[in-house]
């Protein structure tokens, strides 16, 4: 896959070693910076990667700053994108099976490098499992500035599949 992968000064280290691991297990990786630890401001980066992964230069992203909120916060203002802070093998699986997040987010001082590489690789080798969730994700996208579902959506949920 094309990975798109971008951090702030506290996430440049974890930003080199998982664009490396993507490397490693035969991903394309673009990073679209920073290229040092000089102080940087996070949105500007998560900005940048939102809106090159919207303009079809990527398959998924990755973004790390210190804990992986601002990350987060900045790049899902942008719609069509689903950025999913994960901290562990499970948030990781389940931002992409069920939430089919094209984002993954993670926090250099929150999560050991360890960690952190086994997110990547669950994250990036773990499909999208489509049927009642892909309905679940249509949901998420609201029409911007008013808080309404987008139109074109699917109705709300049958109650019998509303606890799986
Ligand atoms: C930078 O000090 C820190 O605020 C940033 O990396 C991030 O954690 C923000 O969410």
């Amino acid at each position: 896959m094309r990975i798109l992968i971008a951090a702030d000064h506290a996430g440049f280290d974890v930003k080199e070693l998982l664009g490396e691991r993507a490397r490693e297990t035969g991903h394309e990786v673009t990073d679209l910076g920073p290229p040092n630890r000089d102080a940087v401001d996070y949105p500007d980066f998560a900005h940048d990667l939102a809106r090159a992964l919207l303009a079809g230069k990527g398959d998924l992203g990755v973004l790390v700053c210190g804990t992986g909120i601002g990350m987060a916060m900045a790049a899902n203002r942008h719609r069509g994108v689903r950025a999913a802070q994960c901290h562990d093998a499970f948030t990781a699986e389940y931002a992409r099976r069920h939430n089919n997040a094209n984002v993954l987010c993670v926090g250099s001082r929150t999560t050991g490098p360890g960690v952190a590489v086994q997110i990547l690789d669950i994250f990036l080798s773990t499909p999208f499992e489509g049927g009642r969730h892909l309905r679940r994700v249509e949901k998420i996208e609201v029409e911007q500035g008013t808080g309404l579902r987008a139109h074109g959506t699917a109705p709300p949920a049958p109650d019998k599949e509303r606890h799986s």
